[in-house]
Order: C-alpha cells, then structure tokens, then sequence
C-alpha cells in the first residue's frame, strides 16, 4: 500500500515573514496522525530557517539541487545535495518544468541531479510532463517514458525516489486532465518504472499528479488508479487551499 504524499512547491514566493507564517500554519496540522505524508519546498532562501522550526512528521524539500556531482568548489550560485540535506532538508525536487524550459534543463542533467540528491540522502522528486504541443500531437506517453527512463537513475527506489507527472499545459493554468487521462499516462509511468527499476521498486514508488491542484478538485484527483499524492504550486502558497487538499477524505 503506498501512503500518498502531498507536496507542496511555493516556487519564487515568499518573503521571509510570510514564509515562516505558512510554514507554521502546516507544521502547526502535522503534530497530529495524518492519512497523508506532507512535504513543503520553500525558495531556498527560507529553506534553513524553515527545516530550523519544529515540524512535526513535515518533510522539508529543496527546489532544485546542484548538477555538478562536488559537494563544495566553484560553482557560484549553486548549492549542492550536500548542503541542502546540511540544512535540514529531506527532499529535492529535481527536473521541474520550469527548469526544464527556463534552464534548458536536459533528461541527463536531471538525472544526475536526482543522483546527487539520493547520494546525499534526500529522497529526489522528479518532475516528468509532456507539453501542450505534444499531448496534441499524441505523444504524452512517448514523452513521460522517454523522460523516465533519461531522468530517473538506476539506482531509484522508493525511499529514496518519488516521482511527480505534471503535464506542463496544467501547471498553474487552471486546466486539468480528464481523470482518465490522469489514469492513463499515471498507468504507463508505472510501466516504464518496471522497465527500468523492476516490479518490486516499481510497485512500491509513489507517482504525484501535479498541475492546478486545488482543494475542489482534489479528491477527484487523488481518487485516480496509481495517482499517489500531488505537487502542488498556486494552491500551496495559502494555508486554507494548502490544507483543502492535504485534508481531502478519499
Ligand atoms: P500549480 O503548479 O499547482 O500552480 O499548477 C504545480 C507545479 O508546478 O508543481
């Protein structure tokens, strides 16, 4: 049985005030038995500060991690696996769309993302999608195989690997797949996992829908064959919409 994970990914937002606001209001729900597991990835900016707050069963994630396999050297800018687990953090989202578009971030770079994350004892989240563009043109399940098997590394299991489908034509669009789409391309990703990782690890990894998740469509959503949890963006940003999902009765 997979426990479902609710995610949340504040993106560029958040000045420090507001953040530690937030964080407190989750952490605040996540002292008590929780039907779902919940993760919150704040800018790095507040990712120390927040993982410094008790949390409760809350887990922590980064945005992003450093592609260079170093733990430490020239890389301005960057901040290592090594450095986010250092803060406190449990989890890396790696191969967000938007670092995929914006950063030009290729399957290859992201799996040794993912590989940096996992070596440093961070359970990586990696983000697969298909665009508006190809799922027109029929090739969303081409697109997520091609994407799992280039970006998650051999060595993923289910601790230390989630992954999240956030088709990118949904993501902060207010537009959401049919649930027998969801169904669909979640189905195939779980087909590909077996290809690459073998049926045991493949059962047992969480796949995340993500893409215009909000508290009214969320049951539908989380209710769907294979869909373990939700990454979460606009909705995870205000506590009442944020926890309208994590508190969703299936
Ligand atoms: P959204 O973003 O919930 O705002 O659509 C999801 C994501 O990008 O992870």
């Amino acid at each position: 049985m997979r426990r479902k994970l609710i995610a949340g990914n504040w993106k560029m937002n958040k000045l420090k005030a507001d953040g530690i606001e937030l964080a407190r209001s989750v952490f605040e729900k996540c002292t008590v038995n929780l039907p779902f597991d919940v993760l919150i990835c704040p800018p790095m900016s507040l990712l120390g500060l927040i993982a410094d707050m008790p949390h409760g069963s809350c887990g922590i994630g980064s945005q992003d991690v450093a592609e260079t396999i170093k733990e430490s050297g020239a890389f301005t800018g960057d901040v290592s696996a090594k450095m986010v687990c250092d803060l406190g953090a449990t989890h890396a989202i790696v191969g967000h769309s938007e670092r995929r578009t914006l950063h030009h971030e290729t399957d290859d770079v992201v799996r040794q993302k993912a590989e940096n994350a996992m070596a440093a004892g961070l359970t990586a989240v990696i983000c697969i999608g298909e665009t508006e563009a190809e799922r027109e043109g029929g090739e969303a399940l081409s697109v997520v195989s091609r994407q799992i098997q280039g970006s998650v590394p051999t060595t993923a299991t289910s601790e230390n690997c989630v992954i999240a489908y956030e088709p990118v034509w949904a993501i902060g669009t207010g537009k959401t797949p049919t649930v027998a789409d969801v169904a669909e391309v979640h189905a195939a990703v779980r087909a590909e996992l077996v290809k690459l990782l073998g049926q045991e690890v493949a059962n047992k990894m969480r796949i995340l829908y993500g893409g215009s998740v909000k508290p009214s469509n969320a049951r539908e959503l989380l209710s769907v064959d294979n869909v373990d949890g939700a990454l979460i963006g606009g909705a995870s940003l205000k506590i009442d919409d944020f926890w309208g999902i994590a508190s969703t009765q299936l």
